[in-house]
């Protein structure tokens, strides 16, 4: 930044904030200025588009409680904040941080996180909007692999992950004025950890505001934990929402699901809908459906004209802005056009869609589970609690009565869903977590304060696998491999291959590996062209696994990566690639930073296969499942019987196989596999596979056993030699 320009800048712009003490402001103050003719934080006039929106932010139901809340703020280091859906929390809150903090005469930033990725960068795209700026100047978003802020950015919202790994680099978080925790209620396990964090902060740093918002919740408890903060409580402006159940449980939840939407489109008056599905294939389905269907039912002059959208985590920005588009207008007098949302939990509470009248919901979301017993973290279509389908049903009634439909029986909302789903902190794997506290210099994590403490055993997995792994000593402190994994925003097992692979000299393939197991599956499968999608995956195959049949498709793409019908044409998702490419291209630059090389064996070495694979073990050695007489697989550390994923490159059925990730469904599938040699598994730093007494007694221990005995021999006649 050009320091001599700046004060220039400063000398000539006109004093907007001229009488505003910093945390001394009041809304008068404030509003003053938003009324103005001149923004004050570009010197620019304010646009149009920026009056018309300011009057609507007028509206909010947070805009009465502005004053309330700079007073309260201004008394106390942290404040919990609750509020209905749409009534102004996300967008407004930081805003008014904005001009009580003035960060920006300071060179701090205002934080504001939030549980997921599309909310992060559909707000502060919003945000941006109302105060006209252009998005990633004074207001920005920073999620994992993309970080969209400049020198200039006081306004920042981000994934809760993000802001857990910037407090790695930075213990007190030093750059921050004021930090929005978002979304408490969702109870995510960085949310979760940085709150205890928070806390710990706060302690030292006094000038640091903290603020805690959420949808309805357990206000007390957050409040409590906060050494007693005081509460902001914005009553919403909702409407009454008529609820509905069937009277027999649905045997095809997505089925009904569609079957609901036809019905409203037909019968009902005005008013979009918005339906809950769990996951992205479902959603894509239920749209295709709906749009066929409905545009029928349009030519037989049933029903107006429909708008199907979906929303989901991994579509992109542009795909995801279309939820925001108007419904379609029908033919005056005729029956009314609308719009139809089909979404994953993401609009449960965490953005807000104007105009939705009816809700659908099936009670169903993807949630993580974690058995440490076994320890398989999956994600599982659940049953959702009670909360969660109260706040469905709440956003039928943002703007007139609605009506919510909920796919279950009454019974079942009485008997089966939870009051409250358990925190994210006790159906996770810590590994990551772990790793990163210990990084953070917290080290006895027992004393740690939770709000709630995870599962003990869960704790002592995590320590295990790091261990194991070489990231902590046998008295839990940290190693130079733990510190060096730790700079990775990657599972431990995925860093640990990454910085052994030079020792492999194959970084440059493990990199790339690395970042296509990061992101979205690559290859699709659409429902009904299954056999051009197989045929052109086979082009890539290698038989080997699919680690390297990954591989392949990725240099394929990078030879190809011009031609725009490449993708198509091969049943690639484009997106997903690029990602891939960014990912990877971020992964070099931690690499590069920390000193490790970069080589190549593709090309250089026709053992290549063989090589790669030692390096992925070096990583993965504890997720092996090995072949039972029977034929049957059962993975080593737990005997669990598991079957190879039906897309999976390997076709043979060789004894040991390494996988990615154990998925839960109809069965225990195990997800990109590559076949290794077992010796292989022996030839890594750790000492996981010398002393086999915690093994299960399965034929996979015993045929381990064989192996160390062999080896020992070969050893002993070496050493005789
Ligand atoms: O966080 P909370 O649910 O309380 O509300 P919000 O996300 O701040 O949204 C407040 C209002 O801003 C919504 O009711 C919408 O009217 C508007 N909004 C919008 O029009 N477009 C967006 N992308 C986000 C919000
Ligand atoms: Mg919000």
């Amino acid at each position: 930044m050009d320091v001599k320009n700046n004060t220039i800048d400063a000398l000539n712009q006109p004093d907007f904030f001229e009488g505003m003490i910093p945390r001394k402001t009041t809304s008068a103050q404030a509003e003053k200025l938003e009324d103005g003719e001149v923004n004050p934080f570009t010197n620019k006039p304010f646009s149009k588009k920026y009056k018309t929106i300011l009057q609507g932010r007028r509206k909010l139901p947070v805009h009465d409680q502005r004053e309330n809340f700079l007073s309260l703020i201004q008394s106390s280091q942290f404040v919990v904040l609750v509020g209905e859906t749409g009534s102004g929390k996300t967008t407004q809150i930081p805003q008014y941080l904005v001009y009580n903090e003035l960060s920006h005469l300071k060179g701090k930033q205002i934080a504001c996180t939030q549980p997921r990725r599309v909310a992060a960068m559909s707000v502060a795209q919003r945000v941006a909007d109302e105060m006209d700026v252009v998005l990633g100047q004074e207001v920005g978003y920073n999620i994992r692999f993309e970080d969209f802020t400049s020198p200039k950015t006081f306004l920042k919202y981000m994934t809760d992950g993000m802001l857990l790994r910037e407090a790695m680099s930075d213990h007190t978080l030093s750059r921050y004025s004021a930090i929005v925790l978002d979304e408490a209620h969702e109870r995510t396990l960085s949310t979760d950890i940085l709150m205890g964090l928070l806390k710990e902060i706060c302690k030292t740093r006094k000038d640091l505001q903290v603020i805690i918002m959420s949808a309805t919740l357990d206000a007390g408890k957050f409040q409590k934990y906060f050494n007693d903060a005081p509460l902001l409580n914005v009553p919403g402006r909702t409407f009454p929402v008529e609820v509905f159940y069937t009277s027999e449980a649905e045997k095809d939840y997505v089925e009904a699901a569609i079957r609901t939407v036809l019905q409203i489109h037909s019968n009902e008056p005005e008013g979009d809908i918005l339906v809950f599905l769990t996951g992205e294939e479902e959603i894509e389905t239920a749209c295709r459906e709906i749009k066929w269907e409905g545009e029928d039912l349009m030519r037989q002059n049933k029903c107006g004209p429909l708008m199907v959208v979906p929303l989901y985590s991994t579509l992109s920005p542009v795909a995801q802005q279309k939820i925001f588009a108007a419904a379609p207008v029908g033919r005056p007098g005729g029956p009314p056009g609308r719009k139809i949302v089909v979404s994953t939990n993401i609009a449960e509470t965490s953005l807000t869609i104007d105009g939705i009248v009816y809700v659908i919901d099936p009670g169903l979301s993807k949630q993580k589970v974690y058995n440490p017993r076994i320890r398989i973290e999956s994600l599982l279509v659940s049953p959702i609690s009670k909360a969660s389908a109260q706040q469905r049903a709440g956003r039928a009634g943002r703007t007139r009565p609605g009506k919510a439909y909920r796919l279950y029986t009454e019974t079942a909302f009485d008997e089966e869903l939870l009051e409250q789903t358990y925190p994210e902190i006790m159906r996770s794997n810590l590994g990551n977590v772990v790793l990163q506290l210990k990084q953070l210099g917290i080290n006895d994590l027992v004393r740690f304060d939770f709000m709630d403490p995870p599962a003990p055993e869960t704790l002592m997995r995590a320590l295990e696998l790091l261990n194991y792994l070489g990231a902590l000593e046998d008295d839990t402190s940290m190693t130079k491999t733990g510190r060096l994994m730790a700079a990775f925003p990657l599972d431990p097992q995925l860093s640990k291959m990454l910085i052994e692979s030079p020792n492999h000299k194959c970084s440059n393939e493990i990199l790339t590996i690395t970042a296509l197991i990061s992101v979205p599956p690559i290859f699709v499968r659409p429902r009904g062209a299954e056999k051009p999608a197989d045929a052109a995956k086979a082009k890539f195959v290698h038989q080997d696994g699919d680690h390297l049949t990954l591989l392949n498709a990725f240099l394929e793409y990078k030879k190809n990566e011009r031609n725009p019908q490449w993708c198509r044409k091969n049943f690639i998702n484009e997106r997903s690639m690029k990602s891939a490419v960014n990912v990877r291209k971020q992964l070099l630059r931690v690499m590069e930073k920390k000193g490790l090389a970069i080589t190549s064996v593709m090309g250089n070495n026709r053992f290549y296969s063989t090589i790669i694979r030692k390096a992925i073990c070096s990583g993965y050695f504890m997720q092996v499942a090995h072949r039972e007489p029977s034929g049957h697989y059962a993975t080593l550390k737990d005997n669990q019987p598991v079957v190879l994923h039906p897309s999976s490159s390997i076709k043979s059925k060789p004894e040991w196989i390494l996988y990615d990730e154990i998925v839960l469904t109809s069965r225990t599938y195990i997800r990109t596999c590559v076949e290794v040699n077992v010796d292989w598994l022996f030839e890594g730093t750790s000492d996981y596979y010398t002393d086999l007494s915690s093994f299960p007694n399965c034929d996979g221990k015993r045929a381990l056993e064989q192996v160390i005995k062999y080896r020992k021999r070969s050893g002993d006649r070496k050493k005789k030699i």
